[in-house]
């Protein structure tokens, strides 16, 4: 465990690796009990509010969305012991202590965590088994839904008169018995309810279909979804059905039709294929990112087997986390002059900040990867091959569309540049192409490198830039206090990632009461997944947040830090320096407003109370100076 010290507390992470000094197994695996699986420990936690338990212990009192109560495991006057309901946990904002109803009972009656567990098992009624949790089974219910379906559809397409046209089209398209089988491709036939009888004699019943997106709600129950399309199949890694795609048989409105989010499927946090092509991926270490499922089927029938489709939307932040556990290199597809519009930009922004390598396949224009795959595959591999940094093909681009002898085509390159170069987070990379991009448009380097950092510092603030943006004022202090906390706010939502402690100091730092509860709630947070010994996942913890925090943190996240800033101890530097100064802020306007007390004291000629205030400003000064 890494306990530092920078002027003021720090909360410690543990790692997954690092023994827990009162002895909690890491993710709590349990040794010797491997029975107890996470999903006891979450329905223990489920039905026991962690507010009634601690309650028994502590004069527990609501405050906003927490409770708080003075820390019954270190000695203080006001309370900085906050209990979440809504996470299940705890913590103390004076001795850093946290964790949830386990943690507690062991803390509290210094017990084993096999002990607590005993305990708060029986309290919930929970008796620790194999036996799944109510969510686990409804789960399951839904992947075997989704399995069976599967098996139904490729049955039709393969073996049923019915999938007849189906495999016809299939074959039109080139793909090979062998593809069909093994990407488990299916027919769903044209029919309301096919699907809905074969499932309902098998046991399933119309609010399954419904949950798992294989039907649509109605008044007489429900329809099949998904009729007269070619089924794709999507799996998750570990093989299990999440979802399907249909597409039409031709031309049609809406060619794809897919399964709606549900509690085994999100959208964003899946890739088609690469529950076959993760191998592939980690032994060519590249990934390659085409835009549909026939792309990946195509590229994959044709040897090219690293490739997944993210289903035509830009890259998200669960599919960077997902391609980051195979490889650091991503190869995205571009058809030949699109620099991409905003929504790739900002997936490309985010894979750049993951730390992966992000290159570009140029394909003929008006050809896509499923077509060169069946019709010239060695183009296809070629281009593969060819896959350039994606900031050379962003200078191709730029080449290619304006005049480079003019003055106006130069300043028009530098100004769609630069904001893309200042977003590159690695420094050498983004020296490199400053220098290729001043050869380009023939511009010094020096004027060049002003102008990338000309477009950061518009969004990425620093702690200097703030305190200089204004003079004085009371109007500009408030505002350049706000715009502090803002920026502290946006500084704890990108932890580094190799970070293992976070700050800690009073949530009464922020003024605004949005950005107390957001910070309590990442302090909460943060001890969570430290106890499971995972790391911060931001999407992870913005599905922990009340609605009304979730656009404040997009916000926040949608604007950039300085680079530098990236880098561990950079970015606790700069958090030790924003939190000064916001203390030396809130100090320097108490002693404002003492002094206006002290004043008016004074003229009333208030002796005792003007000698109280003298000391309490002497005290302040004081403070303020050691700051
Ligand atoms: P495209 O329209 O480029 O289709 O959409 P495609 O991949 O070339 O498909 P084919 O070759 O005509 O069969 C790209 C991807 O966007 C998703 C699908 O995953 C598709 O593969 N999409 C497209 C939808 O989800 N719905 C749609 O209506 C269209
Ligand atoms: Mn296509």
């Amino acid at each position: 465990m890494l306990i530092l010290s920078f002027g003021f507390f720090w909360v410690t992470i543990r790692l997954s690796t690092c023994s827990d000094p009162i002895g909690i197994p890491d993710g709590h695996a349990l040794d010797g009990r491997s029975d107890i699986t996470m999903d006891d420990l979450d329905l223990i936690k489920q039905k026991i509010n962690i507010v009634d338990l601690i309650s028994e212990y502590l004069p527990l009192k609501k405050s906003g969305v927490n409770y708080k109560a003075p820390c019954p495991f270190h000695a203080e006057k006001s309370p900085s012991f906050v209990v979440s309901p809504e996470r299940g946990i705890f913590h103390c904002f004076g001795c850093n202590v946290g964790g949830d109803i386990f943690k507690f009972l062991m803390l509290k009656d210094s017990m084993e965590f096999v002990d607590a567990l005993d305990i708060l098992a029986k309290r919930a009624g929970v008796t620790l088994s194999r036996k799944p949790s109510k969510d686990k089974d409804k789960k399951s219910k839904l992947f075997d839904a989704n399995q069976k379906a599967s098996q139904y559809f490729h049955y039709i397409l393969t073996e049923h008169k019915l999938g007849e046209p189906a495999l016809a089209y299939l074959k039109k398209r080139g793909l090979t018995d062998k593809t069909i089988k093994e990407f488990n491709l299916g027919y769903a036939p044209n029919s309301w309810d096919s699907l809905f009888k074969f499932m309902s004699k098998r046991g399933f019943t119309t609010s399954d279909l419904i949950d798992a997106g294989l039907a649509v709600a109605s008044k007489s129950g429900g329809y099949d979804r998904f009729r007269g399309r070619v089924m794709f199949p999507l799996l998750d890694v570990k093989g299990q059905i999440i979802a399907f795609s249909g597409r039409i048989l031709g031309v049609g409105e809406p060619k794809y039709i897919n399964t709606p989010q549900t509690i085994i499927f999100d959208k964003g946090n899946c890739l088609y294929g690469l529950n076959l092509s993760k191998g592939e991926i980690r032994q060519t270490n590249a990934a390659i990112l085409t835009e549909g499922e026939m792309d990946t089927i195509m590229s994959y029938q044709a040897g090219v087997k690293n490739v997944v489709a993210s289903k035509g939307t830009a890259l998200t932040a669960g599919q960077i986390d997902l391609i980051k556990k195979y490889t650091d290199t991503i190869l995205l597809c571009f058809d030949s002059d699109s620099a991409g519009d905003a929504a790739s930009r900002r997936g490309i922004e985010m894979a750049d900040f993951a730390g992966l390598n992000i290159k570009v396949i140029k394909i003929p224009e008006g050809k896509d990867p499923a077509e060169l795959s069946l019709k010239n595959v060695d183009l296809w591999k070629k281009a593969v091959e060819e896959a350039e940094p994606i900031y050379d093909y962003y200078l191709q681009s730029v080449a290619g569309r304006f005049n480079r002898n003019t003055a106006e085509g130069r300043k028009r390159i530098a100004s769609e540049i630069a904001p893309l170069w200042a977003k590159i987070s690695d420094n050498v990379t983004r020296e490199f192409y400053i220098q290729k991009l001043s050869a380009l448009i023939a511009i010094p380097e020096d004027i060049v490198r002003r102008e990338v950092a000309k477009a950061g510092s518009s969004y990425a603030p620093t702690f200097e830039n703030i305190i200089k943006q204004d003079g004085g004022g009371k109007e500009a202090f408030r505002s350049r206090r706000g715009r502090l906390e803002e920026y502290l706010m946006n500084l704890l939502l990108k932890i580094p990632a190799d970070l293992t402690f976070v700050p800690n100091f009073p949530e009464t730092l922020f003024t605004l009461e949005a950005y107390r509860s957001l910070y309590v709630l990442l302090v909460l947070y943060l001890d969570a997944v430290s106890f499971k010994g995972s790391a911060f996942n931001i999407s992870d913890f913005v599905k922990t947040l009340p609605e009304e925090l979730i656009p404040i943190v997009d916000g926040l996240y949608l604007t950039e830090i300085d680079d530098k800033l990236t880098n561990s101890k950079a970015w606790l530097n700069e958090i030790n320096v924003v939190v000064a100064g916001l203390k030396k802020a809130l100090v320097k306007a108490s002693l404002e407003k003492l002094s206006d007390d002290i004043k008016n004291a004074e003229s009333f000629g208030k002796i005792e109370q003007l000698q109280a205030l003298t000391k309490r400003f002497r005290d302040l000064s004081l403070k303020l100076k050691n700051l």
